[in-house]
């Protein structure tokens, strides 16, 4: 513990104090054991410690991972390395980059102030984190390279993927359901690194723009920070001008006390098309001048503005906005909801997953259900189940404290308590990620989407405010729906994906589809959710053009109680009979979705021959 707090005091400046004194009180004077708690950290102190990380941070680039201890003995110059982290991007051919961390901001300051330009090539001379190593001939520097390094790399080729077929044999191997889903979660999160290089990827436009706003700053959010990000995910960007914690109105009366005052140049009265005029400028800025900064595409008349860029040093796609306060609140939610329960992030990565098997989701924006639209339904889920999981957001809003107050500019309230001692929430119940996941799945394939909306603001359903097919209330604007976007169509084919899902692991929970001995060498449990079998996914546009399948042809005519000769036949009596109650259920619904789709017709026709 000691060791702990001198680490702490050589390590983080003044403005991080306050978070681990809170840090080391949980610590000493908690009364629940240590392992099995995980201290959790509030989103600002989490952000706060990463933006620091990132300042006492480089990137460098080398020849490949050997020339680690040759760049280490050069930069230990510089101050105390406490990690390097390799990685590579493939361009034409593999570039090798190491992220050195230093033990404070000073001493990476110290490294980038002494880097120089080349002289070779005709560039623009901007500083930034991101540097390559040079090699050289010099006699006394590869003596001094040669010698011994204390240092290791901690990781090396930190930004690969895992292949999907290693993965698929570890989910394999993975002794029950509830390992597979953990398995797959661990496996395909995020990383540090990756987070690491987010964070110096907005460093490297805040410190594009101090010289003219030295209380700039650049807040990564959404996936990136919220804890539900995938390895390879993009990263969202907000940049602000003037505050340090964004929309806190504290800070803001603060700093109403002081008496001199900046003359500054007047806002325009309309705030979004100063905001345009502003990231276009940004955009040619990011375009001109930072390295490792190409592909920059302007999309500002979008409802919030963005520029969107890719950086090659890291192989990142970024998106970049100076007002979606909203968002980034929403990841503070996010982040909040899936440190409250361990159960939380490793279903939703499953569920997540599940949805891009099987199309449901989809990188490009579109007609179909987003990962954030996703990861409300299973939240909301979470919040509504007999014991609850999760708290709701009205329940959030209560516990908020005069220093949560937050206001964006258009006077949207995003206030809620973000410490979790106060919050005070924690749930009795201990159902396994196996039974949530089929939960999940048997609650949303009987979910009334015609006549309900989902509100994580209540934690149950309410009536619908309009016809869109599926209806998210968006937590933090109340009247919009965040699934607007959503189709009729792909509404229903979540519908069906949901009761297909819940059919295959019913199966697989009750009969699994693998004998002890057999585990690691077939796929069962999740890969049977994971499988993209098309000819044995009923999709709606069965129904929407049904010249190309009879639905009845899909099943069993209802009369007939003894398989035909051609059906599967079942060795074991539950499972035929719960085969036979799911197919009786599908026929009921198809049926009613026939006759909505024929009603729908009708009254189409009807108002086009009025
Ligand atoms: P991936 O990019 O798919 O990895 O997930 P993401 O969570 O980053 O989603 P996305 O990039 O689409 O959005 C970024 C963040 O913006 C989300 O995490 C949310 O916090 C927020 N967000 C997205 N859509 C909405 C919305 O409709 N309303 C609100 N309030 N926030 C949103
Ligand atoms: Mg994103």
């Amino acid at each position: 513990m000691i060791y702990a707090i001198m680490h702490c005091l050589l390590r983080y400046n003044a403005r991080q104090l306050p978070a681990w004194r809170k840090h080391l009180k949980r610590t000493c004077t908690s009364r629940r054991t240590a392992t099995n708690e995980k201290e959790k950290l509030t989103f600002n102190d989490m952000m706060q410690q990463r933006q620091q990380q990132a300042t006492s941070s480089i990137v460098v680039q080398v020849q490949s991972e050997k020339s680690f201890p040759e760049l280490y003995n050069y930069c230990a110059s510089y101050g105390q390395i406490l990690s390097a982290h390799h990685y590579r991007v493939q361009h034409e051919d593999d570039q090798h980059y190491i992220l050195l961390e230093f033990a404070s901001t000073q001493e990476a300051t110290a490294a980038i102030s002494a880097s120089v330009y080349n002289d070779e090539l005709s560039g623009v001379p901007a500083h930034s984190p991101f540097l390559w190593f040079k090699a050289t001939s010099s006699k006394r520097a590869l003596k001094a390279a040669a010698q011994a390094t204390t240092g290791l790399l901690n990781i090396t080729d930190g930004t690969e993927k895992l292949d999907n077929f290693v993965l698929n044999d570890l989910l394999c191997a993975a002794p029950t359901l509830d390992e597979q889903i953990l398995v797959l979660h661990q496996r395909t999160q995020l990383n540090d690194l990756g987070v690491r290089l987010r964070f110096l990827a907005a460093l490297q436009v805040q410190q594009a723009v101090s010289g003219m706003f030295p209380y700039a700053n650049a807040h990564p959010f959404g996936s990136s920070v919220n804890g539900f990000g995938k390895m390879g995910c993009d990263l969202d960007l907000i940049l602000r001008f003037d505050r340090e914690v964004v929309g806190d109105v504290n800070l803001k009366k603060r700093a109403n006390e002081g008496r001199l005052v900046f003359h500054a140049k007047e806002n325009l009265t309309n705030g979004r098309s100063q905001t345009q005029r502003q990231m276009e400028i940004i955009g040619d800025m990011l375009h001109l001048f930072l390295p490792g900064v190409s592909h920059v595409r302007r999309i500002l008349q979008a409802r919030v503005p963005i520029i969107k860029y890719h950086h090659e040093h890291m192989s990142l796609e970024v998106d970049l906005s100076m007002s979606n306060l909203t968002g980034y609140y929403m990841s503070e939610l996010l982040y909040m909801f899936g440190e409250l329960d361990e159960r939380v992030r490793p279903l939703t990565f499953c569920i997540r997953r599940w949805a891009q098997t099987c199309g449901l989701t989809n990188p490009s924006p579109g007609r179909w259900i987003t990962n954030f639209s996703l990861t409300c339904l299973v939240i909301f889920f979470l919040q509504q189940v007999k014991k609850p999981i999760l708290p709701t957001i009205n329940a959030l809003m209560k516990s908020a404290a005069p220093d949560d107050i937050r206001l964006t500019e258009d006077g949207i309230n995003c206030s809620f308590g973000r410490d979790f001692e106060r919050i005070g929430f924690s749930s009795e119940n201990t159902v396994k990620l196996s039974e949530l996941l089929l939960e999940f799945f048997e609650f949303y394939s009987q979910f009334d989407f015609q006549n309900r909306a989902i509100s994580l603001n209540d934690g149950r359903p309410i009536a619908k405010p309009d016809h869109s097919a599926l209806y998210i209330v968006n937590p933090l604007e109340q009247v919009l729906n965040v699934s607007k976007n959503v189709s009729l169509e792909e509404c229903e084919r979540l519908r069906i994906e949901v009761r297909n899902a819940a059919w295959v692991l019913e199966s697989e929970v009750e009969h699994p589809s693998q004998t002890e001995s057999e585990y690691g060498k077939a796929a069962w449990g999740v890969l049977n959710l994971f499988k993209t079998n098309e000819r044995s996914i009923v999709r709606p546009h069965m129904f929407f053009k049904p010249r190309m399948v009879e639905v009845s042809d899909l099943f069993e005519r209802p009369t007939s109680v003894e398989p035909s000769p051609s059906a599967v036949e079942f060795k074991n009596s539950i499972t035929k009979l719960e085969v036979q109650s799911v197919k009786a259920q599908a026929r009921g619904d198809f049926k009613q979705m026939r006759l909505n789709a024929a009603a729908k017709a009708t009254a189409t026709k009807a108002r086009h021959s009025r």
